[in-house]
């Protein structure tokens, strides 16, 4: 674990970020697990509900349990699909979502049943399905996002790697039902976390130029 964190550069941190899918053996130690759960615990939400968990599963048990899970989701979405060329890309979904059980530890995002004020004033007053989805404006998960995005950057801080992942999420009643959820808590994300195994690293990925995604109005 790099401890020397609070003397970096919060914009390296940010630039030199990149998603890694493949770890050494190492065991990260539990004090490093919990910094990375601490800075998504630090997270911005919306009416600061905080509406989160975040189980870190060393298992491998576990781990497997849940991999079985997508990969039979998998197979059963390749059935349902027709032509070949669906289910190639399935299996191309598939590829993206199978090595989280390989990594040393595996963050299950969670994302508690939170009720949203005006969206529930807006039902009982009899809005319409269809404008209640318009009125949405998905603030919970964009909580979520700010608290895995901060995992993200603080597992790179201090020498770890990790992989956001949504593909598994096929599976998601199933992680439930492995970890024990209410059933009204969601997995939004599997956050694969290790030592990066450098033999594997890819390149950056291209990103945008800035004058591609900004724009000023004066
Ligand atoms: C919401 C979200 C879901 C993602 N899901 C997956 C996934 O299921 N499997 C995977 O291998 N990568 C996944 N990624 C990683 C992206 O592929 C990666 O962030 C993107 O290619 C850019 O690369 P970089 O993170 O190195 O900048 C996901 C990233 C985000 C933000």
């Amino acid at each position: 674990m790099n401890t020397d964190y609070e003397g970096c550069n919060f914009f390296d941190v940010i630039a030199t970020r990149k998603t890694i899918r493949k770890y050494t053996n190492e065991i990260p130690p539990l004090e490093a697990i919990k910094k990375i759960a601490d800075a998504g615990r630090l997270a911005p939400s919306t009416t600061n509900t905080q509406n989160w968990e975040f189980i870190a599963i060393y298992d491998n048990e576990t781990k497997e349990k849940m991999a079985k899970a997508v990969n039979d989701k998998y197979d059963e979405l390749k059935d349902f699909v027709q032509s070949e060329e669906d289910k190639n890309k399935i299996n191309g979904y598939k590829y993206y979502s199978m090595f989280f059980n390989k990594a040393p530890v595996v963050f299950a995002i969670v994302e508690k049943k939170r009720i949203s004020t005006i969206l529930s004033i807006l039902e009982r007053n009899g809005m319409t399905d269809d404008l209640l989805r318009y009125y949405d404006n998905r603030s919970s998960i964009l909580s979520m996002g700010a608290a895995i995005e901060n995992m993200s950057l603080c597992a790179h801080a201090i020498g770890l790697s990790s992989c956001w992942m949504c593909a598994p999420l096929v599976a998601q009643k199933e992680f439930g039902e492995i970890l024990g959820l209410n059933p009204d808590d969601k997995v939004v994300t599997i956050l694969s976390v290790g030592y990066p195994d450098v033999s594997a690293m890819n390149q950056n990925k291209p990103k945008k130029t800035l004058d591609e995604v900004f724009r000023i109005v004066l």
